[in-house]
């Protein structure tokens, strides 16, 4: 029983690690425009996205994807048009956590 426990608690820690992870690997690909804290406006126009909360984050995101935006739309179009829902989801609680 403890060692049925203990690999419970293992497994948790495994899937956790890796949650975390693929928001971190997804991010490094945003960094060249948002900044590797993600406190720059990408070039020049977009809003800081750091310790935004992660709702938002993903709904300008999703909104993207459905071809909503600001005037340079088209350049977050391309980078999210790609992601899954769970990798949106991801991607915006990593964001949302940038200090
Ligand atoms: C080539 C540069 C570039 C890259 C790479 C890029 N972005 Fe952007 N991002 C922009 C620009 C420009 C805007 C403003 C677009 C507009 O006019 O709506 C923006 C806007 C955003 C916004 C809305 C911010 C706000 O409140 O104004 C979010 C969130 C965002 N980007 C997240 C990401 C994520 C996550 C990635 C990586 C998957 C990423 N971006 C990659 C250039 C970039």
């Amino acid at each position: 029983m403890k060692k049925t426990i203990g690999f419970i608690v293992f497994l948790t820690a495994v899937s956790t690690a890796f949650a975390a992870a693929d928001g971190a690997a997804l991010y490094a690909k945003c960094k060249g425009c948002h900044g590797a804290d993600g406190s720059k406006k990408a070039l020049g126009v977009s809003g800081v996205i750091k310790g935004q909360p992660a709702k938002d984050i993903e709904a300008d995101l999703k909104g993207y994807q459905a071809g909503e935006g600001g005037a340079k739309k088209a350049i977050m179009q391309s980078q999210v048009a790609k992601l899954t829902p769970e990798e949106i989801k991801a991607l915006a609680d990593y964001i949302s956590k940038l200090k």
